[in-house]
């Protein structure tokens, strides 16, 4: 074993498909294929979703190979996202993954996709570190989740929602304006020239530190049917009024737990990750809570939506805790924590 391992990391879960190549922490390479494809079906259609991956999987590894400048026979090991995700896209990172370790003869190993969103904060050219324990929320596509993290192999959910993800409530919203798939940012954009205090949607309501968007799914439903039927332009008109309120309403809804979570747990060290730590709204609402004594950590933004370079951290601590894979897993579309 190196001092600095070398680790592939193979990323597949969804619709990008990504290649990156760390060492140590240092990012050499992470390629991300985004799959445009999904756009015009409003959601990611699983079974163009894995041929896309199909496609894209060798030209990404050569591309990265190529800007790492590095030859395979350099490589450590080979971490691959094993779950959550979709079965048919798990599948061909999986596969390839196997084939690849066995054709070098290196190791295997098996990266849980939401875990390594959270790890992602330890690359080195994010703009800080967080110490541990910290505190994560976790927002992306098919997960939000609120996470003590006291090491890299300890992470305990102490939340989740219990309907839809924060990143399907701002894609759905995005739907019902007639925005394309994925909506998140364009509803950030729009949000940006607009007032969060137009409109009034429902937060939804849930006990302790758990989440839930479906109410306010429904509530913007309604409340765009009703003014549709009295005004036939109103969205086009209201446009970025919508967008602020639908963002606003989200943000407060995730921003009443994680308050919650750090003022009943003391701990103000305070992270987030996945797809929705993208959005500029969340960003800016975290940083101000610096003036409350909150230490806060905002990941890169390449390594907030999906990239395999989060997998190959992740990866690197599986490695340096020689917990190696097996050639006979089969990924899961529901990976246990
Ligand atoms: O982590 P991710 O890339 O994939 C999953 O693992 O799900 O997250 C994708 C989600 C999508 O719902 C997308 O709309 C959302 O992240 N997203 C955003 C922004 N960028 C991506 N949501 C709001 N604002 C953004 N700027
Ligand atoms: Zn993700």
């Amino acid at each position: 074993m190196s001092a600095e391992p070398v680790i592939l990391g193979i990323e597949s879960s969804c619709d990008d498909t990504s290649i990156a190549i760390l060492k140590g922490h240092q990012i050499l390479a992470n390629v991300v294929a985004n799959q445009k494809v999904h756009a015009e079906f409003g959601g990611v259609v699983p079974e163009l979703a894995s041929r896309a991956h199909q496609q894209n999987i060798v030209p990404a590894l050569t591309v990265a190979l190529k800007k790492a400048n590095i030859d395979v026979s350099e490589l450590d090991a080979i971490a691959y996202t094993r779950g959550p995700g979709l079965m048919g896209s798990l599948l061909v990172g999986s596969s390839f993954a196997k084939g690849l370790s066995i054709s070098l003869d290196i190791p295997l190993i098996e990266v849980h996709h939401m875990k390594a969103h959270i790890l992602a904060h330890m690359i080195s050219d994010n703009a800080s570190t967080p110490s541990y324990p910290f505190i994560c929320l976790t927002v992306s596509g098919g997960h939000t989740q609120l996470i003590i993290v006291r090491s890299a192999h300890d992470m305990e959910v102490i939340g989740q929602t219990i309907d839809d993800a924060a990143g399907e409530a701002f894609d759905k919203a995005a739907k019902m304006l007639g925005l394309p798939y994925p909506g998140g940012p364009l509803i950030d954009k729009y949000a940006k020239e607009g007032d969060p205090s137009s409109h009034l949607f429902n937060a939804g309501k849930v006990e302790g530190y758990d989440f839930s968007f479906s109410g306010f799914k429904t509530s913007v439903l309604y409340y765009l049917k009703k003014q549709v039927e009295k005004d036939s332009q109103f969205i086009e008109k209201e446009m970025n009024n919508l967008c602020a309120t639908i963002q606003s309403t989200i943000l407060d809804a995730l921003f009443l737990k994680l308050e919650k979570i750090v003022n009943e747990s003391g701990i103000k060290e305070v992270a987030i990750a996945g797809g929705v730590s993208a959005n500029s709204g969340l960003r800016s609402r975290l940083k101000e809570k610096e003036q409350d004594g909150w230490t806060v950590h905002i990941p890169k933004f390449e390594y907030c939506t999906d990239n395999a370079a989060m997998i190959a951290m992740a990866g690197h601590y599986e490695y340096l805790g020689n917990k190696i894979g097996a050639l006979n897993a089969a990924p899961k579309a529901r990976m246990e924590w």
